[in-house]
C-alpha cells in the first residue's frame, strides 16, 4: 500500500534522471539530444554557440588570458580556429567541459587544404591527377594528421569554380570544370570524414566558399561576381550540391558580393537553396569578418544590420567578428529575429558536435598509432606529387634523361627552396621535413652524375641578373640542364593575384641565357596557377608543370626525370597563350561567329566586307597555348573503336559508351580517359563541351584497354529556359579521348528521343 502512495514520486524522480541524461546519453537519437540540450540552454548560451574566435599563437605565458578563460566558462564560446598547440586546445576544452554549465565542448577549426603536417600538392595539383582515389586518400590522411594533433574540423574542401588564372586562390581549387570538382568535392568530404564522423581518425569538412567566389572580376580576391542564376546552378552550385549530398558537414560563406547581395548575408542562396531546396542540416560557418564586410559592402549600415542579415539568411556561425554576441539579443527582443530560427540554427551547430561524438571524447585524439609523417603518408604524398606533374612539351623525347649522363645542372630559384615548393595554406608543413629537387637529385645520383647546381636568380621574383654568370657556366659544363622555375607561395593564395601570368622576375632572361649555350633545357614550373609560355617556349626542348608540389616535390620530380615512372598529370584548368584571352575556360559557348580554326590577324588593305567576321583576336591565336585535359606521356596511346550502345536513347535509357586504348609506345604509363559530350540545341544555349566522365587507367607498352562509361538522362540536365532542371530531347555528340582538344577525341552522336 505504502509504496503504491510513492509510485509518482518515484517515477518524476527517475524520468527526472533519465531526462537529466538525454543529451549527454550516446545511445539517445541525436534529434532528441539535440532538442533536450536546446530546451535547457539560455539564450547567452545558444548565442555563445554561435561564436567562433581565433588564437593564432601559442598562449604566451602558456596560460589562456583570464578574459577568455571566464568567456568560455559563461558559455559563450562555441569554437576556436587555429588555437595553438594542442595543450592549448586541451586547457580550452577542460573549461569548456568542466566549467560550464552545460559542458558543451568546442570544436577547433584548421585550414587544412592540402595536407597537415605531410604536405600533398596544392588542390589543383591533386585535381591534375585526375585520380579520385589520391585525392580520398590525401584527404584521409591529413584528417588523420589534423586529428592526431586534436583538431576536429577542417575549412577545406576548397570547390570554388575558377575560369581565371590570374586569381591567387585558383590554388585551393579544382579549376575550371563543374563535373570534375564535383567528382573531387566527393572525394575529399569522404576522405575527411570517413563513413564515421564520430571514429578519432576524421574530421568535419566545410566545403567552401559559399557561393560564386571564384567568379571575381578581374581575376582581383574579393572582387565583385555577377553570375545569372542559370550559370550559377550549372555550373558553381554543382560542386557544392555534391558536397551536400556527400555529407558534407558544414559550408562557409564567402566575401564577394554575388549579384549585389553578399553571399554571406543572402537569403536566396544560405536558405532557399541549401537549406529549402537542399534539406541541408549541418551548419554555415561565415569567413574571416565576411560578416563585418557586409557594411564596406554598402549592403548594412552598421553591425546590428549585418547581424541580422546574415543570421536571418542562414549563417550559423560568426568566424572571429562579434555581430551575433553584440546584437541577437535585442534582435530577438524587437521580434527581427525568431527563436525558433535561432533554435535552429543552434540545432545546426550541436548536431556536428553530436556527430562528431564530441560529447563522449571531447579530447579525442588519434592516439593509437601516430602516422603523422610516416614513411606511408611520405609515399602517398609523393604518389600524389608525382601524378600531378603535366607534361606539357617534350621535343625529341628529350624526357626522360638516361641515368648514363655524366653531368646535370641543376639551376634556378625553386631548385632548392623547402618552404616555396610547399605552396600556399601551409601551416603545419615543416621546411626542414620538405624535400627539394636538388636534396633528391643528389642524394640519388651523388656517385652517378655530376650535378652542378647554381640558382641563378635568389628568388622566383628577383630581377637580378648577377648570378647568371655561374648558372651558365654550370650548364656549359653538363650534359643537360633543368631549370626549376615557378612562382614562390606568395604569389599564389589568397589576395595574391596578378595581372601578368609569365614567369615573374628575371625568369625568362635566365632560360634565354641558358638556351644560349646550346645545352638540352629542360624546365620544371613549380607555381600555384597556369602560367604564359610565349616568350620562351621556343628555347626550351621540355616544359613539365608542377604546381606547388609539397613535401615530396624532390623525390617526385626526380622519379620522373629519369623515367623511374611515366608524367601522367592532365590539365584542370586551360592554360591561355595570353593573359588577354581570360577567362578561357574549355567548356565555353559556340557564339554565333565562332572562328575558323587559324584565325588571326587582317592584311592591310582588306576590303570591309562580312567574311570572316567570327569571335577571334587580331594579335594572338584565340586558341589555348594548352586545353583543359591535356597532358603528355613518356609513351604514346592509340584510341580506337568508339562504340555506343545505341544511336538513340529514350529519357530512362541508359547509354553505353565504350573505346578502346593501346599503348603503342615502350612505357608503362598511366592514361586518363575523358568523355565529353555536347547538347546540339537547347531551349538556351548549350556549351560546345561539358566533361561527363573520366577514368585514369594503367597500360604497359602494346597493351590494350577497353575503356566503358554509362550515360543516363542526369548526365543530360540542365537549368532549361524556364529554369526547370531537365533533359531536353535532340541530338547530342560525343566525345571520347586524351584532352578537350578536337583533336585528341573520337567522335560520335546520339540522340535522345
Ligand atoms: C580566410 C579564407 C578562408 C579560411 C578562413 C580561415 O580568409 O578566406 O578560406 O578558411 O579565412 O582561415
Amino acid at each position: 500500500m505504502k509504496l503504491k502512495r510513492f509510485t509518482p514520486l518515484i517515477l518524476i524522480v527517475c524520468l527526472t534522471i533519465i531526462n537529466a541524461q538525454t543529451y549527454k546519453n550516446a545511445q539517445a537519437d541525436i534529434e532528441e539530444r539535440i532538442q533536450d540540450l536546446l530546451s535547457r540552454m539560455t539564450l547567452a548560451e545558444k548565442i555563445g554557440q554561435l561564436q567562433q574566435y581565433s588564437l593564432r599563437k601559442q598562449f604566451s605565458s602558456g596560460k589562456l588570458p583570464d578574459k577568455l578563460a571566464q568567456q568560455i566558462r559563461d558559455g559563450k564560446v562555441g569554437s576556436f580556429l587555429n588555437a595553438g598547440t594542442i595543450a592549448d586546445r586541451e586547457t580550452i576544452q577542460k573549461i569548456a567541459v568542466n566549467e560550464t554549465r552545460l559542458g558543451i565542448p568546442i570544436i577547433f577549426g584548421r585550414d587544412v587544404i592540402h595536407g597537415y603536417r605531410t604536405i600533398l600538392p596544392i588542390p589543383l595539383g591533386q585535381a591534375a591527377t585526375w585520380n579520385y582515389d589520391l585525392l580520398k586518400k590525401g584527404s584521409a590522411m591529413a584528417a588523420r594528421e589534423a586529428a592526431e594533433d586534436g583538431y576536429h574540423w577542417t575549412f577545406a574542401p576548397m570547390i570554388d569554380i575558377s575560369r581565371d588564372t590570374r586569381w591567387g586562390r585558383i590554388a585551393e581549387s579544382c579549376g575550371e570544370d563543374p563535373y570534375m570538382t564535383s567528382q573531387f568535392a566527393k572525394a575529399m568530404v569522404e576522405g575527411f570524414q570517413g563513413d564515421d564522423l564520430s571514429a578519432p581518425h576524421t574530421i568535419a569538412s566545410c566545403a567552401k566558399h559559399y557561393i560564386g567566389y571564384g567568379a571575381t572580376e578581374g581575376g582581383r580576391d574579393y572582387n565583385t561576381t555577377l553570375i545569372p542564376e542559370r550559370e550559377l546552378r550549372d555550373v558553381y552550385l554543382k560542386p557544392f550540391k555534391t558536397a551536400v549530398d556527400a555529407g558534407a558537414a558544414t559550408l562557409m560563406s564567402a566575401f564577394n558580393d554575388l549579384n549585389g547581395v553578399p553571399t554571406s548575408g543572402n537569403k536566396f542562396t544560405l536558405k532557399t537553396i541549401l537549406r529549402d531546396e537542399w534539406n541541408f542540416d549541418g551548419f554555415v560557418v561565415s569567413d574571416w569578418k565576411s560578416i563585418t564586410d557586409m557594411m564596406k559592402h554598402g549592403y548594412t549600415k552598421d553591425g546590428k544590420e549585418a547581424a541580422l542579415k546574415a543570421f536571418n539568411a542562414g549563417v550559423n556561425m560568426e568566424m572571429v567578428s562579434k555581430h551575433y554576441q553584440n546584437n541577437l539579443e535585442q534582435l530577438l527582443k524587437e521580434g527581427k529575429v525568431k527563436s525558433e530560427w535561432l533554435d535552429e540554427m543552434v540545432a545546426g551547430i550541436l548536431r556536428i558536435k553530436f556527430k562528431l561524438g564530441l560529447f563522449e571524447t571531447p579530447y579525442r585524439r588519434y592516439s593509437k598509432s601516430e602516422k603523422t609523417f610516416s614513411d606511408e603518408y611520405k609515399e602517398l604524398a609523393k604518389e600524389s606529387t608525382i601524378e600531378s606533374a603535366v607534361l606539357l612539351k617534350n621535343d625529341n623525347n628529350l624526357l626522360p634523361l638516361s641515368e648514363s649522363i655524366k653531368s646535370l645542372a641543376v639551376i634556378g630559384p625553386m631548385s632548392d627552396d623547402p618552404v616555396e615548393q610547399l605552396g600556399t595554406w601551409n601551416k603545419e608543413g615543416r621546411k626542414e621535413e620538405t624535400v627539394t629537387p636538388l636534396a633528391a637529385l643528389r642524394k640519388l645520383y651523388k656517385n652517378k652524375i655530376k650535378i652542378n647546381y647554381a640558382p641563378g636568380l635568389t628568388s622566383t621574383r628577383s630581377t637580378e641578373t648577377a648570378h647568371f654568370a655561374k648558372a651558365v657556366e654550370a650548364a656549359k659544363n653538363s650534359d643537360a640542364v633543368v631549370l626549376f622555375l615557378g612562382e614562390d607561395h606568395l604569389l599564389s593564395g589568397e589576395t595574391h593575384c596578378r595581372a601578368f601570368i609569365n614567369l615573374p622576375g628575371a625568369q625568362e632572361k635566365l632560360i634565354k641565357e641558358i638556351h644560349k649555350t646550346g645545352k638540352p633545357v629542360i624546365v620544371v614550373v613549380l607555381a600555384g596557377r597556369a602560367l604564359t609560355f610565349g616568350n620562351i617556349i621556343d628555347k626550351i626542348n621540355s616544359l613539365v608543370f608542377f604546381w606547388h608540389p609539397g613535401t615530396m616535390g624532390g623525390p617526385a620530380i626526380a622519379d620522373l626525370l629519369f623515367g623511374k615512372v611515366s608524367p601522367s598529370g592532365k590539365l584542370p584548368v586551360t592554360f591561355p597563350r595570353t593573359v588577354g584571352q581570360i577567362p578561357l575556360y574549355y567548356n565555353h559557348k559556340n557564339t554565333g561567329k565562332p572562328p575558323v580554326k587559324n584565325q588571326l590577324g587582317i592584311k592591310l588593305g582588306t576590303p570591309e566586307n562580312p567574311v570572316g567576321y567570327a569571335s577571334y583576336y587580331l594579335d594572338v591565336d584565340f586558341t589555348p597555348a594548352y586545353y583543359f585535359g591535356y597532358g603528355m606521356s613518356y609513351t604514346t596511346f592509340k584510341y580506337s573503336d568508339l562504340k555506343l550502345s545505341s544511336n538513340s536513347i529514350t529519357k530512362t535509357d541508359k547509354l553505353t559508351v565504350s573505346v578502346k586504348v593501346k599503348n603503342t609506345g615502350n612505357y608503362k604509363a598511366k592514361e586518363t580517359v575523358q568523355l565529353y559530350i555536347r547538347d546540339l540545341f537547347g531551349s538556351v544555349t548549350r556549351p560546345v563541351k561539358e566533361l561527363k566522365g573520366f577514368e585514369k587507367i594503367s597500360l604497359k607498352p602494346g597493351e590494350t584497354k577497353v575503356v566503358s562509361f554509362t550515360l543516363s538522362e542526369e548526365d543530360l540536365k540542365f537549368w532549361d529556359i524556364d529554369m526547370k532542371y531537365v533533359s531536353e530531347s535532340g541530338d547530342f555528340e560525343i566525345f571520347v579521348g586524351s584532352s578537350s582538344r578536337s583533336e585528341d577525341l573520337l567522335k560520335s552522336a546520339f540522340q535522345l528521343k
